[in-house]
């Protein structure tokens, strides 16, 4: 506790402010497609592209210790099945860090599947998936991931959908030391993503397009040893000091209790020597 507590001092003190207009040229590295990842509207507008050759993706320019990033994202639409768009946070190295959104693509009129995990020192197996309660192919949503010293939170439009609190008073690891970068990606999975693999790409589709708008990094950049945090609020502690108020509570509670459709913390058979510690601390 005194040690997070530290450390959100220190990420405080280290506060400047920055309001910048969200601009993909500014914020965005397109890092591999050849071609496939396009930044278009002067840095407004940044698309993904698959077809049978490659995929693509980009990572964000900056590393964050902590943040609130949100992203507009519109899935791609029609016969997206056995493809997969990826957007997460991620630190380096063998024992990384990373928080992960997974949108698994489904036949026409089928729903998506929203995954999500959470890696701790290069260790994850912490999955919940969802399916969504509107269709993301039609038009674009925030997905947002906000990442404190005390949570992470999962939302969608502004409603939680999943949460993961900081119980290293437990024992259960939190990622609180490694700096990552936002990475996305538009690949082909068509090996397990729609129905265990049992659905393949329909490649008389391709390519298949993945758009995104409004990036925005709530957060502190991590460069050369030191944090400097920034709010489009003007306060800092919005976002670091962020929690679930009871609202917020209640629809995470609506949206377990009627989209989430995988819950590794009920898993019994997976972890036969009994759930993993954050599953069952009160
Ligand atoms: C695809 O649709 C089926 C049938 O509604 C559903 O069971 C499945 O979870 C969906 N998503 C994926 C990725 O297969």
């Amino acid at each position: 506790m005194s040690s997070s507590f530290g450390l959100l001092l220190s990420v405080l003190i280290g506060l400047v402010l920055v309001a910048s207009a969200a601009n993909f040229k500014q914020d965005i590295d397109v890092t591999w497609g050849n071609g496939r990842g396009k930044i278009l509207e002067n840095g407004q507008l940044l698309t993904l592209t698959l077809d049978r050759f490659s995929g693509s993706g980009f990572q964000s320019k900056n590393e964050y210790l902590f943040g609130k990033i949100d992203m507009n994202m519109k899935l791609v639409p029609g016969n997206s099945a056995g493809t997969v768009t990826t957007y997460y946070l991620r630190s380096q190295g063998s024992t990384w860090d990373e928080i992960d959104f997974e949108f698994l693509g489904n036949l026409s009129g089928e729903p998506y599947t929203v995954h999500t995990n959470v890696y701790c020192g290069g260790k994850g197996d912490r999955e919940q998936q969802f399916h969504l309660w509107f269709d993301p192919t039609k038009d674009f949503h925030t997905y947002s991931l906000l990442w404190n010293p005390r949570r992470i939170i999962f939302s969608i439009d502004g409603t939680p959908i999943r949460e993961f609190k900081n119980l290293e008073s437990f024992g259960v690891p939190f990622p609180k030391r490694q700096p990552m970068r936002v990475y996305s990606s538009l690949w082909n999975a068509d090996d397990w993503a729609t129905r265990g693999g049992l659905i393949k790409t329909d490649w008389s589709k391709a390519p298949f397009t993945a758009s995104y708008r409004n990036y925005k990094a709530d957060a502190c950049v991590w460069s050369a040893g030191k944090s400097s945090c920034s709010s489009s609020s003007g306060s800092p502690s919005s976002w670091l000091l962020q929690e679930l108020d009871i609202g917020s509570q209640q629809r995470l509670r609506w949206v377990q209790k009627n989209y989430m459709i995988y819950n590794y913390c009920t898993d019994t058979n997976r972890f036969p020597q009994g759930l993993p510690k954050e599953c069952t601390v009160r």
